[in-house]
């Protein structure tokens, strides 16, 4: 399997920004993704940055289903099988290793969103299958003009640029044809969550949700 899957496409497609989400207090998980999605945006990405990471998966996906779920910071297929098990649509990685990409060929795993930063990678992501890719280190990688340039010679592959991207310069990513939505770790500030100010997110998740959108893409 690549992720050619039409359903990681439509999922990069929901909202223009995906909120990258290190989430250290389990109790913390449904409180916050009910304010992301009150704000409007509709997936969530939940980093395996911390010891709880599946246990936070497992409940988001249980108490709010509406969500569509990614686990992100994935970098070995035991990762890949664990966030699949937890309930996940997809997962996402910071690059590509020999290991994901023969995992992808073999198996009912959610689709891989696989990242790359240099033409190079690029090319060796899309033989082996892949379509959409996660930019990363966005900001630090070239930002805009990198992404303009990419898409001269591989005008078909999409990005969801990460990385260093803010508010502000969210829309001049996502001006760019090659661009389906951008991440970003803005949306949960480590102090409003330690604070419970479900509020704030929803506030910020709400201007994040009404950038300007991208007309040629479901939404
Ligand atoms: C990631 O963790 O995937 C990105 O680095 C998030 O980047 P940011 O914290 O600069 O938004």
């Amino acid at each position: 399997m690549s992720n050619r899957n039409p359903a990681l496409k439509q999922a990069m497609s929901l909202s223009p920004v995906i909120p990258v989400l290190v989430i250290d207090r389990t109790e913390d998980a449904v409180p916050l993704a009910r304010a992301l999605l009150a704000g409007g945006l509709k997936v969530l990405e939940v980093t395996l940055r911390t010891s709880n990471a599946m246990d936070v998966i497992a409940a988001i996906a249980k108490e709010v289903p509406e969500a569509v779920l990614a686990a992100g910071t994935v970098t070995t297929p035991q990762q890949w099988e664990a966030a699949t098990a937890a309930g996940v649509q997809f997962v996402v990685s910071p690059g590509l290793t020999p290991a994901l990409a023969e995992a992808a060929q073999a198996s009912n795993l959610a689709p891989l969103l696989p990242g790359v930063a240099t033409a190079s990678e690029l090319m060796s992501a899309m033989d082996a299958g892949f379509a959409c890719f996660k930019f990363f280190p966005a900001q630090q990688a070239g930002g805009v003009p990198m992404l303009k340039a990419l898409g001269g010679p591989f005008a078909e592959a999409l990005f969801c640029p990460t990385g260093g991207i803010t508010l502000e310069t969210a829309p001049s990513f996502l001006a760019l044809p090659n661009v389906a939505c951008v991440g970003g770790s803005w949306l949960a500030p480590v102090d409003a969550v330690k604070a419970g100010d479900w509020a704030r997110i929803q506030q910020l998740a709400y201007e994040a949700a009404h950038l300007p959108g991208k007309p040629s893409l479901i939404r």
